[in-house]
């Protein structure tokens, strides 16, 4: 990525370096925003190749939820953090409770949940030094696996993108790639298959694709992302890494809509207006996959699916706004999306500028 690192990182409140040799722990914490709460974001527990990689990545992540949280209507900022290292070598009891009273150490400001590399057990350990935690067990009171409403989330806005381009919120009848059939990717499957799609897959993991096989044998699986985009499709859903949508992809896809899970999926900024001009239509990544964030959000105030898959379905009116900005506005649903994210920051966040006395 082509971004500036030091100018991205004053763009944060506050970027916090943690390390504790004993260990091994070598973290980033990374505040962007506090503009509308807290700020809420998971920890990435990943083998960075350097810790520059590591601090790009934190920095691009909470940025990123700022907006996520913003535009999904929670009362929370953005934040995010990384663990530089190698899951399934580094982690222990010992690093994870270290690193927990970093997060403790920031008395709130920053409050913690499951990303890739770490799962919902960690969040335990990381809870006995620390109370800014969510993505918890639901034995210990927590919302459980969050890609559970990030796929029911991502359904909605592809509901409101197949609204727009066909007239009807419904994917039935379509042919749609599913790119990473993962966590998040495998419920997606499901809902498609539900409501009427034909589904096409890829993963780089052949565990992944037997899970999914296994409960649907007749889904049809292609190779590699680079054959699932060629393929004649009417939605693509990258449901795997970021930048997925690069110059390439964009140039080859068939697909009227993008809309998948993956966070950051455009590769570089105004790769958004190629896809405008294409014909395609862009579901904002973060405007989609908030379910997660809904999910665990929703501990804050004692965990109830209920209450936070409703909050989920609004993803539906939210993408359909996006849309009709984009519209009026004239721009990408990416800038759109943005738009009203802002909006909402700066006309909510200032009211903390009156004074309760
Ligand atoms: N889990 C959540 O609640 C959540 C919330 C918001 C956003 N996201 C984003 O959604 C995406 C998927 O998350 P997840 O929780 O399902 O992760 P995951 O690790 O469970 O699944 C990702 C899948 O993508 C596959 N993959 C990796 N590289 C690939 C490639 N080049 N081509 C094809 N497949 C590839 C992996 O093998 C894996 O099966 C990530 O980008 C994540 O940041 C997840």
């Amino acid at each position: 990525m082509s971004v500036d690192v030091f100018e991205l990182a004053h763009e944060h409140e506050q970027v916090v370096f943690c390390q504790d040799a004993a260990t091994g722990l070598k973290a980033i914490i990374a505040i962007h925003s506090t503009a509308l709460g807290p700020a809420l974001g998971g920890t990435r527990f990943h083998p960075y190749p350097s810790t520059r990689a590591a601090l790009e990545d934190v920095l691009n992540l909470s940025r990123g939820m700022t907006y996520k949280a913003a535009l999904a209507g929670l009362d929370l900022g953005g934040g995010k953090a990384v663990i530089i290292g190698d899951p399934a070598r580094d982690k222990s009891e010992a690093l994870l409770r270290a690193y927990g009273r970093f997060v403790q150490s920031l008395h709130g400001r920053y409050l913690t949940a499951c990303d890739v590399g770490t799962y919902s057990e960690d969040m335990d350990e990381v809870a006995r030094e620390c109370s800014y935690v969510t993505g918890r067990t639901v034995a210990h009171g927590g919302a459980g696996d969050s890609s559970v409403l990030t796929a029911y989330g991502v359904f909605q806005g592809m509901r409101a993108a197949a609204e727009a381009v066909w007239g009807e919120p419904t994917v039935a009848g379509r042919t749609v790639g599913v790119a990473g059939v993962g966590k998040v990717g495998r419920h997606l499957v499901e809902h498609l298959l539900e409501d009427g799609a034909t589904v096409v897959v890829t993963d780089v993991s052949t565990a992944a694709l037997d899970a999914v096989r296994q409960l649907h044998p007749a889904l049809r699986v292609v190779a590699s992302t680079a054959e699932l985009v060629a393929s004649p499709l009417d939605v693509y859903a990258p449901c795997a890494l970021g930048g997925a949508l690069s110059d390439d992809v964009v140039e080859v896809l068939s697909a009227k809509i993008v809309c998948g899970a993956a966070n950051n999926q455009l590769a570089h900024p105004g790769i958004e207006k190629a896809l405008e001009e294409r014909g395609i239509l862009y579901a904002p990544d973060y405007c989609v996959n908030s379910g997660g964030l809904i999910q665990v959000a929703d501990e804050l105030e004692g965990f109830s699916f209920e209450r936070a898959k409703q909050r989920a379905t609004a993803i539906l009116d939210t993408t359909r706004r996006v849309f009709e900005l984009a519209k009026s506005d004239g721009v990408p649903p990416a800038i759109a999306a943005d738009r009203l994210a802002e909006r909402r920051m700066r006309d909510v966040g200032r009211l903390r500028g009156i004074w309760l006395g």
